[in-house]
């Protein structure tokens, strides 16, 4: 255990803080945040995406984004946007494909939405052949449609837990615990303002323990998205873990050397993430004025698009080795029992567009 004493300091200077004030701070801290401090991804490091398992990945959604692109007349004031980048991995395997398939003008300059100095350092090597424009956050993102690829990004934005005590909706809060070192969770004194954004019947329930999540920056992302589609065309495609509908329950996860551990034990020192709502997301793009498509199971998503043939064309010509650690890779992508089903693929297109590759039954 690497310790609590940086935040356990803060929190006994100003008091407790909610569940989001607590990711921000273990995550995005200047000095001693997660993604300040390192490469969580990296070669021993805490976790694995798609991306990094295989290229076939980034591939596959490189060929979808084209193919929505091309589907919308190739608009040549297209912004390619990826959120959350990590190693720039899935962009650089994207970008070989869609150069192939002639889509340079949208891949050429693609814009980076990443905190991190330390992954944007990565993704300037890994990227070099490509003229990358990073940004915080998408407010400076220029104009026109937007092609917008996600993976692993929504889970890892601040999350609010609520829980229900004698009768009303709380606050989930991170204390310095009053009896000794480290840190606690506590519950706020007064009922929660946030009640009002639950889903109708969780919003009335007052089953003693009762916890919900919701998660305003992830909504706040994905609806700036929706509305900008809306408005000028272009495409998202959001990959992440969750199912379509978190009614309850706490989902919030700490990851640490491949290992689950306890969130308050070692901010900084893990990776925190949250199953992603797809039906609050759906209500978002909704009110934004454009389509959500999916979820699907991120393994049906991948089949559709011809994972297994890609998997064959890469395997065909090596050695027995190398088919092996192809289909190997491909299963961890695709099989219910690893990544297929819990991941999710979900799409933001224009109202009038059709059910894009990959999500038709
Ligand atoms: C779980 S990693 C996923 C990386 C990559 N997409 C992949 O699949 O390998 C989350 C990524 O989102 C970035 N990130 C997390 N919170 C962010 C925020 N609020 N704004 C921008 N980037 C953020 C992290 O630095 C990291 O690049």
């Amino acid at each position: 255990m690497k310790g609590a004493g940086w935040l356990e300091r803060r929190l006994r200077r100003i008091g407790p803080m909610t569940v989001a004030e607590f990711m921000t701070e273990a995550l995005h801290h200047r000095q001693s945040g997660y993604y300040a401090a390192g490469d969580p991804l990296g070669p021993g490091g805490d976790f694995v995406t798609a991306p990094e398992i295989s290229q076939m990945f980034g591939e596959l959604l490189g060929l979808w984004m084209v193919s929505a692109w091309t589907t919308q007349g190739a608009p040549p004031d297209a912004a390619l946007v990826e959120l959350g980048p990590g190693r720039g991995t899935l962009m650089a395997d994207a970008a070989r494909v869609m150069m192939a398939a002639g889509a340079g003008a949208l891949v050429r300059t693609p814009h980076l939405v990443e905190t991190s100095p330390v992954l944007r350092r990565a993704q300037a090597e890994r990227l070099a052949h490509l003229e990358p424009v990073w940004h915080r956050d998408l407010s400076d993102v220029p104009d026109g449609p937007w092609f917008v690829i996600a993976n692993e990004f929504l889970d890892a934005l601040p999350i609010h837990q609520l829980v229900v005590r004698d009768g009303d909706w709380r606050e989930v809060l991170v204390s310095a615990r009053p009896d000794g070192d480290g840190l606690c969770w506590a519950v706020g004194r007064y009922p929660s303002a946030l009640v009002g954004v639950l889903p109708e019947p969780l919003r009335l329930s007052r089953e003693d323990g009762l916890i919900a999540e919701i998660c305003p920056a992830a909504e706040h992302v994905v609806s700036d998205v929706a509305a900008r589609i809306s408005a000028c065309g272009g495409a998202g495609l959001f990959v992440d873990y969750g199912a379509m509908r978190n009614a309850r329950g706490a989902t919030l996860q700490a990851v640490c050397g491949h290992r689950p551990v306890d969130p308050l034990d070692s901010p900084g020192h893990a990776d925190l993430s949250s199953h992603v709502d797809f039906a609050r997301l759906r209500e978002c793009v909704a009110a934004a004025g454009s389509v959500m498509h999916g979820p699907v199971d991120q393994g049906r998503f991948l089949v559709e698009l011809g994972i297994r043939e890609r998997a064959a064309a890469l395997g065909r010509g090596g050695d027995a080795d190398r088919r092996i650690r192809v289909e190997r890779d491909m299963a961890r992508l695709i099989d219910p029992g690893q990544m297929g089903t819990l991941f999710k693929a979900a799409a933001i297109l224009p109202r009038d567009q059709d059910t894009p590759p990959g999500f038709r039954a």
